[in-house]
């Protein structure tokens, strides 16, 4: 068992997998994954797929997380998919704020923190997304770029909610470059997330709060990277395609 908080590995598919694809890897990670009760497991395949995936991790350990949603109820919201619908696949979780969404989408802070509040009111846990960019890091900025990141998409949250959301630390020059933050940049962002929450919440809440590393984690360096004491998880990208390479994620952590 790993600290006092247990692990959380979530695969975030992207925008890749047709129907049968993510059928085909989720039937291979049922199988290879069965039995492993060490590491909260999380699968986040594109809309698309998630009811044809919901049926098939059905009485597994497997659970299911979205990509994003709107911060909107139903409603004339063209294009876009609410709470309410992600239930209906028995979706736990949520990723929200992704790099990817704030650098293409310009999503900001502040809608991040209504999506966060949106999640929820639903009972979905929100994977807040979080991390600086190469330019950021290299100006010697990286701390104050977290912080307010913190501070934005975690406005209004209460105690209570903010202990049933997940952060993701992903150094943006990080994510599908191949180029891993080391364990020590790792570790000191991560023990850096923590004593912001402190100041926001509170030390119990901050104490609970699962912090994931993301970007460009792979077999090879996930046991080094779990084992520091405030990285509480994963969010893989790339490497949770393959049925291979996210169970030795996996088996490498426990
Ligand atoms: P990567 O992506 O593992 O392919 O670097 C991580 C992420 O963007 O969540």
């Amino acid at each position: 068992m790993h600290k006092d908080r247990k692990l959380l590995i979530a695969g975030n598919w992207k925008m890749n997998k047709t129907v049968a694809e993510g059928l085909d890897l989720v039937q291979g990670l049922r199988r290879e994954l069965a039995g492993v009760k060490e590491v909260d497991i999380v699968v986040c395949p594109p809309y698309t797929a998630l009811s044809e995936v919901s049926k098939i991790i059905m009485d597994s350990n497997l659970r299911l997380g979205a990509q994003n949603m709107s911060e909107q109820a139903p409603g004339a919201y063209t294009g876009e998919i609410a709470a309410a619908m992600l239930k209906e696949f028995s979706v736990r979780y949520v990723i929200l704020g992704h790099s990817e969404r704030r650098q293409f989408q310009k999503e900001s802070s502040e809608l991040i923190a209504k999506k966060a509040l949106a999640a929820h009111a639903a009972s979905l846990k929100p994977i807040v997304c979080i991390g600086e960019t190469l330019e950021e890091r290299e100006k010697g900025v990286t701390e104050q770029i977290l912080e307010q990141q913190l501070r934005g998409s975690l406005a209004g949250l209460s105690k209570e909610q903010m202990a049933e959301t997940v952060v993701a630390y992903e150094p943006v020059w990080a994510i599908g470059t191949g180029k891993t933050a080391t364990t020590q940049q790792a570790q000191d962002a991560h023990a850096f997330i923590r004593k912001v929450l402190v100041s926001l919440f509170d030390d119990a809440v901050a104490k609970r709060v699962r912090i994931q590393y993301g970007g460009s984690v792979k077999p090879a360096n996930a046991r080094e990277l779990m084992s520091q004491p405030d990285v509480d998880g994963a969010l893989v990208g790339g490497a949770s395609l393959e049925v291979r390479s996210f169970t030795d994620i996996i088996k490498n952590s426990i």
